[in-house]
């Protein structure tokens, strides 16, 4: 096998952080190698040094034998790199065809783009990579895995034969999922490359061939897949074993008799109707379904997002949420799926994104803030929830996904809100911090808080829930009780139309 890349020495340095500290790995033609390890580890880093969007502060590159001074991202692609990154960088307004060739459509001597050619290059490609869409369509009328494919046709149009996947599934349903691996076994069927990072272990083992683990911008090892349980893996990501993933249960957690938190006849115009659940004081419940059951959609109703009817009780008493702001007032905190979109504000600091929410709390009797105390504040925060960062001062955006995703739980679970609700918590999180995550939501239903948490993972919600909700086509379809957990049961209700009970 031909070797495709190797590194050598790789250094790069951010103003108090060695990202990536001396590593050293090749790739030959046909191999898909994981890149693994922790919140922070410096795998993005690696990867956009390779992909020419960072320079290295030293070491050297090499591609197909022959050492490259990457200058850009463009440079990088013409060298046969292309990188699919955490963040997705479709331009939703343009066609799918228009995407896929962006600047290099095919032209006449005039210069005029030639259309048909671009349309039924496109259809082709499309169709190679078994996606039945039409290249008219607008991007972002595409699902995001559907997305994410089109950001690997792009690069092997451009004839790229190493393409970087930086967490490509982690918003991917199962079907999504599936057409990708497929596709990535054909492509290294053809001698096509990757390397694939991400936090899901199980993935490595079926679509890897080889591992390399990063830690604290070090290669910790090496390993063939064939070699290595993700036991192994995991105790190489983050120095020690992890006994207990899901957290340890509290020793004295009672749940209440009655509900502490009722959503009645929920509904809003297309997007979701009557929904009807209540949670118990100390009680985690799941909201399981399929992408597209309205689960988001649901719980931004719930603190008045958008119009909506119906009725949301606390403590049995009718609660007037009509506006997000008096859903906080009211105790009841709606953490996002989506960190960039509506979470943070990655062009801030971290002290200052933790304290959003806590304003009144840290200020003295004028209103003015106390900086001793906002310090002390976020210094705390930090060290909790192990938010890896050479300062609190640092810009949220500097962090990596990982670390930012536990910045916004930092920020809503400081406001120690009586019911939290919880979408997609551990997207983009790290097998240790997913530990962490699970303990925490667990230590807040100890304290008599009622929990909800809306996951696409199903074996995260049924190693933390006490009672899962399932929701199809907008509705609740029914519940699965602890007692009666199992991916069947909730997947059944989850295809369903009609409402049951198990
Ligand atoms: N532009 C930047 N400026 C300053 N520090 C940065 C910058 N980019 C990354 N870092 C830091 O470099 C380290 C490695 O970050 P990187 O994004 O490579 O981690 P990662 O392994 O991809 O993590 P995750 O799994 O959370 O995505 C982190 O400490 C991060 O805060
Ligand atoms: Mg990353």
């Amino acid at each position: 096998m031909a070797e495709r890349l190797r590194v050598e020495h790789l250094m790069k340095k951010y103003p108090g952080v060695v990202a990536v500290n001396d590593v050293s790995f090749s790739l030959n033609d046909g191999e898909v190698l994981a890149l693994l390890g922790e919140n922070g580890a410096g795998k993005s880093t690696l990867s956009k040094m390779i992909c020419g969007v960072e320079k290295p502060n030293s070491g050297c590159i090499f591609l197909c034998g022959e050492e490259a001074h990457l200058n850009s991202a463009l440079d990088a692609m013409n060298r046969g790199v292309a990188m699919v990154h955490q963040e997705l960088s479709m331009v939703g307004e343009m066609s799918v065809a228009e995407n896929v060739f962006i600047n290099r459509q095919p032209v006449d001597f005039l210069g005029n783009i030639r259309w048909k050619e671009l349309f039924e290059n496109t259809r082709n490609l499309l169709k190679s990579f078994q996606l039945d869409i039409d290249p008219h369509t607008l991007v972002k009328r595409l699902p995001v895995g559907v997305q994410q494919l089109l950001e690997i046709i792009r690069a092997v149009s451009m004839g790229c034969k190493l393409i970087i996947l930086d967490e490509p599934t982690s918003s991917l349903a199962d079907d999504q999922i599936q057409l990708m691996f497929a596709n990535i076994r054909r492509l290294r069927e053809q001698g096509y490359s990757f390397i694939y990072i991400t936090h899901k272990l199980d993935e490595v083992m079926t679509i890897a061939d080889r591992v390399i683990v990063m830690r604290d911008g070090c290669m910790v090892g090496e390993k063939s897949v064939n070699n290595i349980t993700v036991n192994e893996i995991i105790t190489l990501m983050v120095g020690r074993e992890i006994k207990q993933l899901f957290g340890e249960e509290p020793a004295d957690r009672t749940i209440s008799e009655d509900y502490a938190f009722e959503v009645r006849d929920l509904s809003a115009k297309e997007l979701y109707h009557d929904v009807n659940f209540g949670v118990h004081g100390g009680e985690i419940v799941g909201i399981a379904g399929l992408i597209g059951a309205g689960r988001t959609e649901m719980a931004l109703g719930i603190i008045h997002a958008h119009k909506r009817t119906g009725t949301i009780l606390k403590n049995g008493k009718v609660c007037r949420i009509d506006s997000t702001t008096d859903a906080v007032k009211n105790g009841i905190a709606y953490v996002t799926e989506d960190r960039k979109g509506n979470g943070l504000y990655l062009d801030y600091s971290i002290s200052q994104n933790l304290l959003v929410m806590q304003l009144e709390a840290l200020s003295n009797g004028l209103g003015m803030l106390k900086k001793s105390k906002i310090n002390a504040y976020a210094t705390k925060q930090v060290e909790d929830f192990r938010i890896s960062t050479p300062s609190i001062h640092q810009t949220l955006g500097n962090l990596s996904g990982g670390n930012q995703q536990k910045c916004l739980l930092a920020t809503w679970m400081g406001i120690e809100p009586d019911i939290f609700i919880i979408d997609e918590p551990t997207r983009g999180i790290d097998v240790g911090a997913k530990a962490e995550i699970y303990q925490m939501l667990k230590n807040l239903a100890e304290k008599g808080k009622a929990v909800v948490v809306i996951s696409s993972e199903l074996p995260e919600l049924l190693g933390i829930c006490d009672r899962i909700v399932v929701m199809s086509g907008g509705t609740v379809t029914g519940e699965v009780k602890k007692e009666a957990f199992s991916e069947n049961a909730v997947m059944d209700l989850a295809m369903r139309a009609n409402r049951t009970s198990y």
